[in-house]
C-alpha cells in the first residue's frame, strides 16, 4: 500500500536516526558517567539529532538533561540565564521548591521567580544583569557550579549539553575556555557535551596543548553516515510511494548530496514528492537528476544572493574548488589558474568563514569541499545560461 506522508525530513533534528548507534552510545555513556565529550562535525551532519536522541534516552533513565544551543543567545550571559532557569525548573516541580532551590544553589546570581497563573509555568530570571557588573563567563561558570551543587544534593545527575559551543569561545575568547575548564574539572555530578560545527575551531580548541580544553574530555568526530545504512532507509521510504527504485538511482542521490545527511534527505524528499504526485512508477537516475534541478531552482534566489555577495577572487576560487574537487595541491592549482597563491588562500579562508566551504580531513591530506553540495549543480546551471 502506498503511504501518503513523506518520510524524508530535513531542517530539524531527525526523529529517525540512520546509523549513529556508536555515537549515540558514547553520548549516553558520557551522561551516565558524568564524563566530558566533545562532539565535532561539519554542519548538517547530524550532531543535534544525536544530542536530541541522547536527551530522550537519558531523561528516561532519570538524568536531568539541560540542552542549549549557544547560537540562540546573543551573549554568554543570556545563555547562562537560560541554563539557570532550565536547571531550576527541571529540578523542582512545585513553585515553593523552585524558590528554595534557586535561593539555595544560585544565591550569588540573585535569581527571582514568578509563576504564570495561566499555564503554571515557572519563570526564572537573574538579578545580575548579564554582561553588566560581572563578566559573562564567570556568570556561566557560577551557573555550572550551582548545577553541580544542586545535582549532588538532589541525587539526580545533570547532563549539560551545549550545542554550537564554538559560539561561546567566539564571543568570550580563549579566556572562557580556561574558566569553564576550571569549573568543569571539579564537577562529579554533572556530565558535559560540548558540540560544535566550526570544525577547525573546535579541533584547535581540544587538540592544542596550549589551549585549556586539552585532555578535559574525549573527542568524538562525526563522519558521514555509511552508505550501507543510508541505502536501505532511502529504498524503504521511496518505495512507500508504490514505485520501484533503481539501485543506481539511490547511489546517485548519495553522490549528488556528497553524503551530507541534510542534503540526502532533502533530495530524497523531492524524489518522494515527485513519485507521489506523478503517475511515474519507477525512480531512475534521470528522475533523481530532475529532482535535484527542482530543489536547486527553488533555492535559486538564496544561492544568487550569496554568490553576489562574494568578491571576484572569492568567486573564482569557489569555481576552482567546484571544478577540481578533492584537489590538495593549492599552490599548483593557483599557478595553473594564474592566481597569486596568497590571494587564493585568503579567499579560501573567507569562503570557509562564510560557510561556503569546509575543510575535509577524512582523506589523505586536507581538501576543500562545498558545505552545501547542491551549490555545485546551481553554479553549473548558472554558467550554462
Ligand atoms: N542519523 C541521521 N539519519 C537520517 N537523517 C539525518 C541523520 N542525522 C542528520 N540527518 C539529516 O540531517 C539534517 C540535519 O541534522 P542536524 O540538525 O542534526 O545536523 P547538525 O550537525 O546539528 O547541523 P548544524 O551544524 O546545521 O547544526 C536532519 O534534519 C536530517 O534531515
Ligand atoms: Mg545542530
Amino acid at each position: 500500500m502506498a503511504r501518503d506522508i513523506n518520510p524524508f525530513r530535513y531542517g530539524r533534528e531527525a526523529d529517525v536516526l540512520v546509523d549513529r548507534t556508536e555515537e549515540l552510545r558514547q553520548v549516553i555513556r558520557a551522561g551516565e558517567d558524568c564524563g566530558t565529550l566533545f562532539l565535532i562535525g561539519p554542519r548538517r551532519f547530524g550532531k543535534t539529532s544525536i544530542l536530541k536522541a541522547a536527551e530522550t534516552e537519558l531523561t528516561g533513565r532519570g538524568i536531568v538533561v539541560l540542552r542549549y544551543d549557544a547560537e540562540a543567545y546573543e551573549s554568554v550571559g543570556l545563555l547562562a540565564g537560560a541554563l539557570l532557569a532550565g536547571a531550576v525548573r527541571k529540578y523542582s516541580s512545585a513553585f515553593d521548591r523552585a524558590h528554595a532551590v534557586a535561593r539555595r544553589f544560585f544565591s550569588a546570581l540573585r535569581p527571582s521567580l514568578s509563576l504564570d497563573p495561566a499555564d503554571g509555568k515557572i519563570t526564572v530570571s537573574m538579578g545580575v544583569e548579564p554582561g553588566a557588573r560581572r563578566a559573562e563567563v564567570p556568570l556561566l561558570t557560577d551557573v555550572l557550579n550551582g548545577i553541580e551543587r544542586l545535582a549532588a544534593d538532589d541525587g539526580r545527575k545533570a547532563f549539560v549539553v551545549l550545542d554550537e559551543f564554538q559560539q561561546v569561545v567566539a564571543q568570550a575568547g580563549e579566556r572562557a575556555e580556561r574558566q569553564i575548564r576550571a569549573a568543569v574539572q571539579q564537577h562529579s555530578n554533572v556530565g558535559y557535551v560540548f558540540a560544535g560545527s566550526g570544525t577547525r575551531m573546535m579541533t584547535e580548541m581540544i587538540a592544542s596543548s596550549a589551549r585549556a580544553f586539552w585532555h578535559l574530555g574525549d573527542p568524538l568526530y562525526l563522519g558521514p553516515i555509511p552508505r550501507e545504512a543510508f541505502v536501505p532507509f532511502l529504498r524503504n521510504g521511496l518505495e512507500s510511494t508504490g514505485a520501484s527504485v533503481d539501485d543506481l538511482a539511490l547511489s546517485r542521490i548519495l553522490e549528488l548530496s556528497e553524503d551530507v545527511p541534510y542534503n540526502v534527505q532533502q533530495l530524497a524528499s523531492q524524489c518522494w514528492t515527485r513519485l507521489h504526485e506523478s503517475a511515474r512508477r519507477h525512480l531512475t537516475v534521470r528522475a533523481v537528476e530532475e529532482a535535484l534541478a527542482g530543489v536547486v531552482s527553488m533555492q535559486h534566489v538564496a544561492y544568487l544572493a550569496r554568490w553576489l555577495s562574494l568578491s571576484l577572487a572569492q568567486k573564482r576560487t569557489l569555481k576552482i574548488v567546484i571544478a577540481e574537487p578533492g584537489h590538495a595541491k593549492l599552490a599548483e592549482v593557483a599557478r595553473r589558474h594564474d592566481m597569486p597563491r596568497t590571494t587564493m588562500q585568503r579567499a579560501l579562508q573567507v569562503l570557509e568563514t562564510l560557510h561556503f566551504l569546509r575543510r575535509d580531513f577524512s582523506r589523505t591530506g586536507a581538501t576543500w569541499r562545498l558545505e552545501d553540495p547542491f551549490m555545485r549543480a546551481w553554479l553549473i546551471e548558472l554558467q550554462a545560461q
